[in-house]
């Protein structure tokens, strides 16, 4: 596993349509990998492929541990391969954003509250899953970056961004005061 270099806002990748994945060789399962290992370093909760300059529709997502009475799911690594939204609750619900591409800003942002998301795994096989609140959250983050789209797209009026003065350096803040970094 390697920490692979983050893409940062103004890299053509970040704003390209990213590309189906059809083979589920090696390099995608050292491509999940990486991501995993620099969005953990990185202390995010999600990252998607061309954040690390690939143009693949591949998606990671690891809630911390500590989070898990809230979400079960928390602390499993989950990998989506050509993610699709298929269903979308028509509540929204406004939460705060930041990405591991933005650094040093986060913003408010407007999401589905739950979504039925279908992917593949990394090994091809077919899943569903429904999600809520902040998986929820994460997920359409990093679909979103898929389709070039970053949250400071949906952000409302420019007083719904601001700067932070730190950087996330431990796994609770990866969730700065709820703010899901991905
Ligand atoms: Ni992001």
């Amino acid at each position: 596993m390697a920490v692979r270099p983050i893409a940062l806002i103004g890299a053509p990748v970040l704003r390209e349509k990213a590309k189906k994945v059809h083979s589920f060789d090696d390099d995608l399962q050292v491509l999940a990998e990486d991501m995993l290992e620099t969005m953990r370093q990185a202390y995010g909760i999600g990252l998607a492929a061309p954040q690390v300059s690939v143009s693949k529709q591949v998606i990671v997502v690891e809630l911390p541990e500590e989070y898990k009475e809230v979400e079960p799911l928390s602390g499993k690594p989950l990998v989506f391969i050509n993610p699709e939204i298929i269903k979308s609750s028509r509540e929204e619900v406004s939460g705060e954003e930041g990405c591991l591409s933005i650094p040093g800003y986060v913003g408010e942002v407007w999401r589905s509250k739950w979504i039925v998301v279908r992917a593949l795994d990394k090994n091809g096989k077919k899943f569903r899953l429904k999600a809520k609140d902040l998986l929820a959250r994460v997920i359409q983050h990093e679909i979103d970056h898929l389709h070039g789209v970053l949250y400071i797209d949906r952000i409302e009026s420019p007083d719904k961004l601001w700067k932070v003065d730190r950087e996330a350096k431990t796994e609770r803040e990866g969730i700065l005061e709820n703010v899901a970094l991905a």
